[in-house]
């Protein structure tokens, strides 16, 4: 109950409403599980100790992923800041690579989900995550100077992307709940101006740059990292 008081305030929505056809997300708060359905019933739940969302990635290659390689692992970059948390999906496994992440949110389900996460989870590497519920923007503006940060890693939401890491029925409920990343070449603008080695932007393969300038782009097959800044 307790739990589910902290967050109804911090939604500013009510406990178990009489009438619920003003409310298209529902936040369940069961025990120790906390998810969100949707009116139509879909299911969103972060949870870093199950492997539906592939939160323990295994047969990967370690310092050669990637992601690791275009956020300067090999140059001794550790410390990232992830200004689009999302499920976490990437962050999580840029803990399990051993880098150390401080990371961002905006949408005040996903940080509630990501929280309750974070505090459950079994896994060590996890404990130390830094996680703020904050716009990237007034973030980078607000703190420039204030972290330890090696590198900037950051993946809004892309219009037409096709594929994603996130099952269907996650990947609806997701999508309406954080909708398009409209600002997000004003938030990289900013995070350029950084005194950082790395700024990575994760991008369909065959999107457009997010913005003119980029050093090296690290190629998958379904999308890329690419580095701005390489120092
Ligand atoms: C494509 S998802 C990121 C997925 C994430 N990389 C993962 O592995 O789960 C984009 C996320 O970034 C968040 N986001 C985008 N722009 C943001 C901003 N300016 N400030 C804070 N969060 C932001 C969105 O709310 C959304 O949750």
């Amino acid at each position: 109950m307790a739990k589910a008081l902290r967050w109804s305030e911090f939604f500013k929505c009510p406990i178990n409403p009489a009438d619920t056809k003003d409310f298209f997300f529902h936040f369940h708060v069961e025990g120790e599980r906390v998810f969100v359905r949707d009116a139509e019933k879909r299911t969103l739940e972060i949870d870093f100790d199950k492997n539906h969302l592939d939160y323990q990635r295994r047969g990967h290659q370690g310092k050669n992923e990637l992601i690791a390689k275009a956020l300067g692992y090999a140059k001794g970059c550790r410390k990232v800041l992830d200004l689009s948390v999302g499920m976490g999906i990437d962050s999580v496994f840029l803990m399990q690579l051993g880098f150390q992440v401080t990371g961002v949110e905006r949408s005040p389900v996903l940080y509630a989900l990501l929280t309750e996460a974070f505090k459950r989870t079994e896994k060590e590497y996890l404990k130390s995550y830094q996680l703020y519920f904050a716009d990237s923007l007034q973030f980078l503006q607000e703190h420039k100077g204030q972290f330890e940060i090696d590198s900037i890693y950051f993946d809004p939401m892309y219009p037409h992307k096709k594929k994603s890491a996130l099952p269907k029925q996650e990947m609806v409920v997701f999508r309406d709940l954080v909708g398009h990343d409209e600002d997000a070449s004003l938030v990289l603008k900013e995070a350029l101006s950084w005194p950082v080695r790395r700024v990575v932007v994760k991008r369909p393969m065959k999107a457009e740059e997010l913005l003119p300038g980029v050093i090296h782009s690290f190629e998958g097959k379904v999308v890329r990292y690419d580095s701005y800044v390489v120092g």
